[in-house]
């Protein structure tokens, strides 16, 4: 979908498909320059990731394996607990690998951390993090981000990945909802 599908329904427009492609391939020449003698282990973390796993994975210009978690938060109706549930685990042992878990966004900061030390406690050679937005004003807990792509301001954001009630996932740009979504 574009902007001009759901006519109203954003307030603004935060980022632009064209700025989100551009950060990509900064992000995937920076990836290629760190990993240039390592195979990289792309984790997808659903359902939000998969706009920027598909977009960076193919600006990359060499090989990399993917595989996908889908994890859930306890509580995350509300305020997430950092108590994390795996919801579908990796398909593939890690041991030894060079992983770079591909998320949409860090906001509390709580799933990544976890997610980070399980990838780590399964043996993995290095575990970095590639996110394409981070809410630096949201952060509980200092997580290791090597990648990031835009910092952007503490508001709820839907699209390119990113959903509210599981609709605009599929929004080619990424911006903030106009009240009378919500009501
Ligand atoms: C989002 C996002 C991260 C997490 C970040 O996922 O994809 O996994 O929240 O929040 P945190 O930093 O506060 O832990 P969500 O649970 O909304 O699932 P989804 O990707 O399936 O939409």
């Amino acid at each position: 979908m574009d902007q001009r599908d759901i006519e109203g329904d954003l307030e603004k427009v935060l980022l632009t498909e064209e700025q989100i492609q551009i950060r990509l391939k900064e992000l995937a020449a920076d990836v290629e320059r760190d990993y240039a003698d390592r195979e990289v282990l792309l984790v997808g973390v659903l359902k939000g990731a998969i706009m920027v796993m598909s977009d960076f994975s193919r600006s990359l210009s060499r090989h990399a394996s993917m595989d996908w978690m889908a994890v859930s938060s306890y509580g995350k109706g509300t305020k997430s607990s950092g108590v994390v549930r795996i919801l579908k685990d990796l398909d593939q042992d890690i041991t030894g690998r060079h992983v770079l878990i591909i998320e949409d966004i860090v906001d509390s900061g709580l799933t990544l951390s976890w997610l980070v030390a399980n990838l780590m406690s399964r043996g993995a050679a290095s575990v970095e993090v590639l996110v394409l937005l981070r809410k630096p004003d949201a952060a509980q807990v200092d997580v290791s981000v090597k990648y990031v792509g835009f910092d952007i301001p503490n508001e709820f954001v839907v699209g390119y990945g990113l959903d509210y009630a599981e609709r605009y996932r599929n929004l080619r740009v990424i911006g903030t909802l106009a009240p009378h979504v919500y009501s």
